[in-house]
């Protein structure tokens, strides 16, 4: 069966998509650092696949290490997950994003090449688009200066993956993700943010837990039904999910081009303020928000056009924002 190098494999999206890997019968290799994780993930995983995968604590800036680790493996194919994703940090701290998300990026390129490899799947966001003029946003929008240096290390990532399928016999598949929320079945991973969390449904838990005193909605007053912003909120499994048909494309030599681009979410927006009632409709709580002024750099709205991964990749979104956030739920009340 195919070895698989998933990089930051112990993080959120990254431990989701070791399981959905491993329970599809793939070997899978783990890099992670831990800048962001904790190494009991790994053992979590163990106890829900049954299969502890293969883990190397390195740092993926050290070229050495890098240059030792291919020298060593061997690979059939790599989910590259390892990177920072702070929007908020990137804008005070760019050159560590320049170094964490591009130089990394182009030291697993050049060991790809040198070792003659080909299948590469790489995590983008839908930050490419920025507010996108048309909704759904479909793969042919127009890729809009980023708003962060987080969102330009993702547009500059898929630029220098797409020269290197064209020059260096690489193929490569940048899944541009929506919003991921939510977590395992079993409660044993999900999301462990790091101090304040940034994003909403960590938010929304630690507060409903008592954790954070009151949740600020921010923004009441964009051009939507309820004033609230409108994102596409994705299961982190569904989303694992699509990483596992976008490697068996690859694998198979099913892609169409060198590099293709596809959108992973659900195609179903929902405001902020939709989210806090179906949170408390699956937790049977009440939440405390209130309604704050815009967050800077937020966007009014943005959902997926999903036609391109359903009939490309033979992959739909099944779970609901309910399921999603009923799941984020039981896994706060794990913690
Ligand atoms: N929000 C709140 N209160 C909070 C946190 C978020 O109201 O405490 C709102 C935001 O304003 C936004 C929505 O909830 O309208 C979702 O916010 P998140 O921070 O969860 O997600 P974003 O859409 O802002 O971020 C996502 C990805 C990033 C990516 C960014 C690009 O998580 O990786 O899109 O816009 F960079």
């Amino acid at each position: 069966m195919s070895r698989i190098l998933v990089t930051g494999g112990l993080g959120f999206i990254g431990s989701h998509t070791v399981v959905e890997l491993q329970s599809s019968g793939y070997n899978v290799v783990i890099i992670d650092n831990l800048s962001n994780s904790k190494i009991e993930v790994l053992d979590n995983i163990e106890s829900i696949t049954g299969k502890r995968p293969d883990y190397y604590n390195i740092d993926l800036k050290s070229k050495e290490k890098v240059q030792h680790f291919f020298q060593q493996q061997k690979i059939d194919g790599i989910i590259h997950f390892a990177a920072s994703k702070a929007v908020g940090e990137s804008v005070e701290q760019p050159l560590k994003y320049y170094e964490n998300n591009i130089t990394t990026l182009v030291y697993i390129l050049q060991e790809m090449k040198k070792h003659q490899l080909t299948n590469f799947i790489f995590s983008s966001s839908c930050t490419v688009y920025g507010q996108a003029d048309e909704l759904p946003i479909t793969e042919k929008a127009p890729i809009k200066p980023a708003e962060s240096p987080y969102g330009n290390t993702k547009q500059i990532g898929e630029e220098i993956i797409k020269e290197s399928c064209i020059a260096d016999n690489l193929a490569a598949i940048a899944l541009r993700y929506f919003n991921p929320i939510g977590a395992h079945n079993s409660a044993k991973i999900g999301e462990l943010p790091l101090g304040v969390p940034q994003n909403l449904i960590p938010y929304v838990t630690q507060t409903a837990v008592g954790i954070r005193k009151e949740l600020s909605v921010f923004g009441g007053d964009y051009p939507t039904q309820d004033g609230t912003a409108i994102r596409d909120y994705i299961h982190v499994v569904d989303l694992a999910k699509a990483h596992i048909a976008a490697l068996e494309r690859l694998l198979k030599n099913n892609n169409k081009t060198e590099f293709e681009v596809f959108n992973v979410g659900t195609g179903k927006g929902s405001s902020v303020l939709e989210v806090i009632q179906a949170f408390e409709k699956v937790s049977n709580t009440k939440l405390n928000y209130k309604i704050v002024e815009r967050r800077e750099g937020d966007i009014t709205a943005a959902y997926a056009d999903t036609n391109l991964a359903n009939e490309e990749l033979g992959w739909k979104a099944e779970k609901t924002i309910e399921e999603a956030l009923a799941s984020a739920w039981k896994w706060q009340m794990e913690q």
